[in-house]
C-alpha cells in the first residue's frame, strides 16, 4: 500500500496534488466558485451571516488561523477563531447572525463536536447556522452540522495531518470566497482571480515538493537540537505554528513559532548558535518588516533558514540558508504551499531523529475523548 514510500506520512505528503485536484473538483468552473458545494441552503444561510466563528483543535484550528486573515483582510468579514476546548467551556458570547464553522480531519475529535453542541442549543434564540468541513462524509461532525463540505483528501493514516490540512485550506478559500459572492462584498474579477489561482495550485503544490532533496540536506542540521523557532508574519504566522506543531509531532524537538514582530517581546533571549530559526519570507507587504527582524536574529548568532518565493531576494543576504520554495505566489496559494515545505522538513527531521513517524509517541490519530 505504501508503494514507493517508507511512510504514510511521506506517501500522504506527496498525494496532496492530486488531493487539491479532488477537493475542487465540481466546486468551481472556469471562472466561478459554485455556492451550492456547501449544500443547497448555502446561498440562503450565507446571506443572512455578518461574521465568522471558527472552531477547531490542533492541525484544523491551524487552517481555521490561516482563514480568519482570508476573510478579514479579502472580504472584510469579521471572523474569530478559537480551540475547542478552551471555547467549549468559557461560556462564549455568540452574536446573531453568525456562521459556526467546525474543521475537523475526523469529524470525530470530542472538544470540536461539544463545541458545536453547544452552540446548537442556541439556535431556538439565534440565527446561527452551522457548517462543518470534514474530511469523513459519515461522521459525527457531519450528521450535527446543517452544512457539511467535505475534504475530498481520502484517507489519512499517519498520525500527523498534512493532506487534510491542505485541503481544509482549500475548502476555507472556497468558503471565504462564496460568502463574499453571496454577501457582495467581493467583486466578480477578484473571484476569477482566486479561481484561477487555484486552478494553478496543484502545479505549485507539486513545485514545492519538488524542493525535497534540499529540505532533506538542510534537516541534517537538526540531528543534535533539541529547539527550533518558527517565524512568520500575516498568513505565515498560522503556517509557523503549523510547521512547528509538525516538528515537535514527529520529531520531538521542542518547537515553537511566533509571529516575527513578536521577537522582540522576549523570544529573542532565546537566540544563540544552537537554535535554529525557520522563517517563511514571501514577497508580501510585510517582507521589509520580516527582513530586519531576521537581521535581528542574524545578528545574536542565530542559525536562519528562510523559505522564500522567488521575488523575496533574500538570497543575496549573506549568513542565511534560503530555499527558493515557490514561484511569486497569491494571499490564498502562498501560505498552502510554503506549508508543504515545512511537511517535508519535519519528516525528514524525523528520520534523523529515528522515530516513530507515523505513529509518534503518546498520539492517537483521532482524539475521541477528552
Ligand atoms: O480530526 P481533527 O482534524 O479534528 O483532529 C484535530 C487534531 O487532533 C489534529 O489535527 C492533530 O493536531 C494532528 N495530529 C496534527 O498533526
Amino acid at each position: 500500500e505504501l508503494g514507493e514510500h517508507r511512510h504514510y506520512m511521506h506517501k500522504e505528503i506527496f498525494e496532496q496534488p492530486q488531493a487539491v485536484i479532488d477537493t475542487l473538483e465540481g466546486r468551481i468552473t472556469q471562472e466561478h466558485v459554485l455556492v451550492s458545494s456547501f449544500g443547497h441552503q448555502a446561498e440562503a444561510l450565507f446571506e443572512s451571516i455578518e461574521r465568522v466563528q471558527i472552531i477547531a483543535c490542533g492541525t484544523s484550528y491551524h487552517s481555521g488561523m490561516v482563514a480568519r486573515y482570508w476573510f478579514e483582510d479579502i472580504i472584510g468579514m469579521p471572523c474569530q477563531v478559537e480551540v475547542a476546548s478552551e471555547y467549549r467551556y468559557r461560556n462564549p458570547v455568540i452574536q446573531n447572525n453568525t456562521l459556526f464553522v467546525t474543521i475537523s480531519q475526523s469529524g470525530e475529535t470530542a472538544d470540536t463536536l461539544a463545541a458545536l453542541q453547544q452552540v446548537k442549543k442556541l439556535k431556538s434564540k439565534k440565527n446561527i447556522p452551522t457548517l462543518t468541513i470534514c474530511n469523513v462524509a459519515e461522521s459525527s461532525l457531519t450528521r450535527e452540522s446543517d452544512l457539511t463540505f467535505l475534504t475530498h483528501a481520502g484517507p489519512e493514516i499517519g498520525v500527523a495531518s498534512t493532506k487534510a490540512f491542505t485541503t481544509q485550506l482549500v475548502a476555507l478559500a472556497l468558503l471565504m470566497t462564496s460568502v463574499g459572492k453571496v454577501k457582495k462584498m467581493m467583486s466578480v474579477k477578484r473571484e476569477t482571480i482566486i479561481v484561477k489561482g487555484l486552478q494553478k495550485l496543484p502545479g505549485l503544490v507539486k513545485n514545492a515538493l519538488a524542493h525535497e532533496d534540499t529540505i532533506k540536506e538542510i534537516a541534517q542540521s537538526f540531528a543534535d537540537k533539541q529547539n527550533a523557532l518558527f517565524l512568520g508574519r500575516g498568513t505565515m504566522y498560522p503556517i509557523a505554528m503549523e510547521g512547528a506543531l509538525k516538528l515537535k509531532e514527529i520529531s520531538y524537538i521542542h518547537a515553537e513559532a511566533y509571529p516575527a514582530g513578536e521577537l522582540k517581546h522576549g523570544p529573542l533571549a532565546l537566540i544563540d548558535e544552537n537554535i535554529p530559526v525557520i522563517a517563511i519570507a514571501p514577497h508580501d507587504d510585510l517582507l521589509e518588516k520580516l527582513k530586519s527582524n531576521l537581521q535581528e536574529v542574524k545578528a545574536r548568532g542565530g542559525q536562519m533558514i528562510v523559505f522564500e518565493d522567488e521575488m523575496s531576494n533574500i538570497s543575496s543576504e549573506s549568513g542565511f540558508r534560503v530555499v527558493k520554495t515557490t514561484t511569486n505566489v497569491g494571499r490564498i496559494t502562498a501560505p498552502i504551499t510554503f506549508n508543504i515545505a515545512l511537511q517535508l522538513l519535519s519528516y525528514h527531521v524525523a528520520l534523523i531523529k529515528g522515530t516513530d513517524v507515523d505513529q509518534p509517541r503518546n498520539l492517537a490519530k483521532s482524539v475521541t475523548v477528552e
